[in-house]
């Protein structure tokens, strides 16, 4: 069956909906290839709303029977829904349709994933299981009977009853439909318990496969901190009598907040110390937190439109950031933070994807679930937070619960209750939400009879979405430390609105050096002219965790750039900082790691277009290793001494202690392979009792050209674990050198094991490719069309998974004509397919501009 045909959606057009659902009750009798899905909703027409049309949509059903009030009815049908006509007074509608869940490979409505029977219904899902107004502002309370002959059966809400082959739940909290979730299958619970705030015992269970116990104790844990959390510092408490989570392994995205059952991906829950890394332990209690946190910021408020999607995504990434701050360490959480910003937003936000956290229209909504809606959503929060103070923020917050419990909202809903707690207008705020692209900040300096000027001059870059942006509102968090580094002016947010703006700090004996958008105060690309020394300095003395980083990072760039396009040598300030910050135990090793990391090669490309430059993926790619190389032989007989000093000799916990001495440890190992020809990575390698040192020697190995060998052990060893497996394509990818990545992914496509089908197993393979910069770049376009092969080849099994990837193509302009006219044809070539799906179609189009 075809997707509908492609139609523009705008915020403007918005309507309600016209009638009010006074209960919804669904039954299911679920069979692979022909599920009955029968419901019965009590609608009530609104009738100050005169021109409400009765339609509900629904996509590739088979309609059985329709009736209202008992009396069968014959709808008209299109291929997006139908629509009927009712009477003026409240009446019952009931139907009854089939579906396949065993041939949904899109993961979108109810599907099966290894025999299990699973839903997925953000955004707009729920149209593949029944006929029903699928929009987030119609809200009801759902009851669910479940029957099926499968062990575990499981809905939302509350349960009321079971027997051997059915379930019923209810749902007392009235909610949309892309909240309904339905599981079935052969699963096992890991069971815990939560005693809420206000004494109510919840039960909670984490559905896995079984084999997968042994990987659900983190993430019970991760649930209970969530929950502790939200009390403690929203006054949010869970509001059920039970909360489940399922693991899933045929999953499109991360996971899902589902009401009271939240399904996840597997590689986003499940772990163990053996199989997962440390950053799999983090990126896990995250996510729990994060569709824990959606309980209150989407479901409890949730939004009257698509368009608002980033009222609930942008408030819950920013409120999961704020968990793991608490969590672990609040500076190294921060510059993570920015770092996959500056990869995965900016771009957006600079090419010809770029739309507001608030876009205006789309075609396939799925295609705005972006970097751009979730993070640049959470910064926007977090300048918010900065501009009121956190105790306004707070007020606001609790403002926000009380006002709109129960409510789909919007971002005018949203900044109206901090207007009205900090009497505030909002109205030049809002253009973070309504405009597209990254501001520039360009900063001048100017220091005259004691006193420091700084003078900030904001710009936009026009774009399709945003054709003349107007002057933001930009917090700018300043510091001022004197020659030793000591603090002259605590940290002070500079509110700047206009296009240019004058600061002025006066009453200074000697000039003070300015430490600019601490904490990264705002998304902005920072201009500022700063000679080397003046970088060192920061790097050497800044207060500020961020800021310190960001010296280094700018001295990494600045010499990378140099040595990529003029053949310059390793910059000696950058090699001297960095030998300093080795050499310093009393810094936090998580920090001391970051502080070690290069800038990615496609953050370098951007780089250089926007100075103006063609970026060339293999000089960037030769300048990466020149300075790694240089930068291990200048530290030399240090790196092992730092290495033996970061070794953990507790048992293994993948907390922020452990991990960021893990991490140092994996960072020097990577300078000391360069040395030592991979002999410590050897030793780490046949040593290790946890996956986070096994694969950082791994990747040492390959690198050093000697992985071989531990690759085929590896893969004997975990052939039976999809997660690990997973990880071993992926490392294959990232680890080949530039010449052969094209070559290393067509060999693993043909891996027996590489099931292209699965999210995870094609992102492991081609989401790695795509990251692989200079692979991926490959001069004669072989990368281009690897991988536009592959995505004609997903694009009618799976449209949503295959229109995330399209986006490896977006920096396409910032390329030399060559390989700009290689990646056009491969453009044009999908843009071509007959049938190509609709989520496809708006991607590649919207890239090719
Ligand atoms: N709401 C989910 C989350 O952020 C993501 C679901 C995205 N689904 C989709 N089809 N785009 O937690
Ligand atoms: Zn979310």
């Amino acid at each position: 069956m075809k997707d509908a045909a492609p139609t523009t959606v705008y915020l403007k057009d918005y309507t309600p909906f016209g009638f009010t659902l006074e209960s919804v009750h669904l039954t299911f009798d679920l069979a692979p290839e022909t599920t009955r899905v029968k419901s019965r909703v009590l609608f009530r027409p609104d009738l100050s709303a005169p021109g409400r049309k009765f339609f509900l949509h629904g996509e590739q059903l088979k309609l059985l029977s329709a009736a209202i009030d008992g009396k069968p009815v014959t709808p008209v049908i299109t291929p997006e829904g139908l629509t009927c006509q009712v009477p003026d007074k409240p009446f019952e509608w009931t139907c009854e349709v089939e579906i396949a869940p065993a041939k949904n490979t899109a993961l979108e409505g109810l599907y099966m994933s290894n025999g299990m029977y699973c839903t997925q219904c953000e955004a707009e899902g729920f149209r593949k299981i029944t006929y029903y107004p699928d929009r987030p502002d119609v809200m009801s309370t759902f009851t669910v009977r479940i029957n099926g002959d499968l062990p575990v059966l499981l809905s939302n809400g509350n349960a009321e009853g079971k027997g051997d082959d059915w379930a019923e739940w209810h749902d007392p909290w009235p909610k949309p439909s892309y909240l309904f979730a339905l599981v079935a299958g052969d699963l096992v619970a890991h069971p815990g318990s939560f005693t809420t705030c206000s004494g109510r015992e919840v039960e909670l269970n984490l559905w896995v496969r079984p084999g997968d116990e042994g990987k659900c104790a983190f993430g019970m844990e991760a649930l209970k901190k969530s929950m502790k959390w939200d009390e403690e510092v929203y006054g949010r408490e869970y509001d059920l009598d039970i909360f489940n989570i399922v693991a899933v392994d045929d999953f499109n995205m991360g996971a899902m907040e589902n009401k009271g059952l939240n399904i996840f991906n597997s590689s986003a829950v499940l772990a163990s110390p053996e199989t997962s890394t440390d950053m799999n332990f983090e990126r896990i209690e995250a996510i729990i937190a994060h569709e824990y946190f959606h309980n209150w910021t989407g479901n409890r408020i949730t939004c009257r439109d698509w368009f608002q999607l980033c009222l609930k995504e942008g408030l819950t990434v920013f409120r999961d950031s704020q968990f793991t701050s608490d969590m672990r360490s609040a500076a190294v959480k921060r510059i993570g933070d920015v770092i996959d910003l500056r990869a995965r937003q900016f771009p957006e936000d600079n090419g010809p994807l770029a739309h507001p956290v608030r876009p205006e229209s789309f075609q396939e909504i799925n295609n705005f679930y972006t970097a751009t809606v979730y993070e640049k959503g959470a910064e926007v929060i977090g300048m918010l937070k900065r501009l009121v103070g956190d105790e306004a923020y707070a007020e606001a917050l609790d403002l926000y619960f009380a006002r709109h419990d129960g409510q789909a909202c919007t971002i005018e809903d949203w900044l109206k209750v901090f207007e009205d707690v900090t009497g505030r207008d909002l109205g030049q705020f809002k253009r973070w939400y309504q405009q597209a692209g990254t501001p520039r900040l360009k900063v001048e300096e100017s220091w005259e009879d004691g006193t420091l000027r700084l003078t900030f001059t904001q710009s936009t870059p026009p774009s399709a979405a945003t054709p003349a942006p107007l002057p933001q509102v930009i917090p700018v968090a300043v510091g001022l430390i004197g020659p030793n580094g000591d603090e002259l002016r605590e940290t002070e947010v500079l509110e700047m609105t206009k296009a240019t703006q004058t600061f002025e700090f006066s009453g200074f004996p000697t000039r003070p050096h300015a430490s600019i958008l601490r904490g990264f105060s705002a998304p902005v690309i920072l201009e500022r002219d700063l000679s080397t020394e003046e970088r060192a300095f920061f790097l050497a003395h800044d207060t500020d965790p961020f800021c310190r980083w960001e010296a280094g990072r700018a001295l990494a760039l600045d010499t990378l750039n140099a040595m990529a396009l003029r053949g310059a040598a390793p910059d000696a300030h950058y090699l001297d900082g960095m030998i300093a910050v080795l050499r310093d135990d009393a810094l936090d090793p998580a920090y001391r790691a970051l502080m070690l990391g290069l800038p990615g090669q496609s953050e370098l490309a951007a780089a250089q277009a926007e100075a103006g430059h063609t970026p060339d993926p293999d000089a960037i790619w030769t300048a990466s290793e020149t300075l790694r190389q240089t930068l291990a032989t200048r530290a030399g007989d240090l790196l092992p001494k730092i290495y033996a000093a970061a070794q953990v000799d507790d048992p293994y916990q993948p907390d922020a202690e452990q991990s960021g001495k893990r991490a140092l440890a994996g960072a020097v190992l990577s300078l000391m392979s360069r040395l030592d020809g991979g002999t410590t990575a050897s030793v780490q390698y046949a040593r290790a009792d946890n996956m986070t040192l096994k694969l950082s020697a791994l990747a040492c190995l390959l690198r050093a050209g000697k992985g071989a060998n531990d690759v085929a052990a590896f893969y004997e060893e975990w052939r039976d674990d999809r997660l690990v497996i997973d990880k071993w394509f992926m490392l294959q990818v990232a680890e080949a050198p530039p010449a052969k990545a094209v070559e290393t992914v067509k060999t693993l496509v043909q891996h027996p094991d590489f099931n292209w089908k699965n999210p995870n197993r094609f992102r492991a393979v081609l989401g790695a490719f795509t990251g692989h910069h200079a692979g991926f770049h490959r001069k004669d376009g072989a990368g281009y069309e690897l991988l536009a092969d592959w995505l004609i080849k997903l694009d009618p099994v799976n449209p949503q998974t295959t229109a995330r990837m399209c986006s490896a193509f977006q920096t396409w302009r910032r390329y030399d004509t060559d390989r700009q006219a290689l990646i056009r044809a491969q453009l044009d070539r999908i843009a071509a397919t007959p049938g190509l799906s609709r989520d496809t179609t708006e991607m590649i189009t919207r890239i090719q501009g």
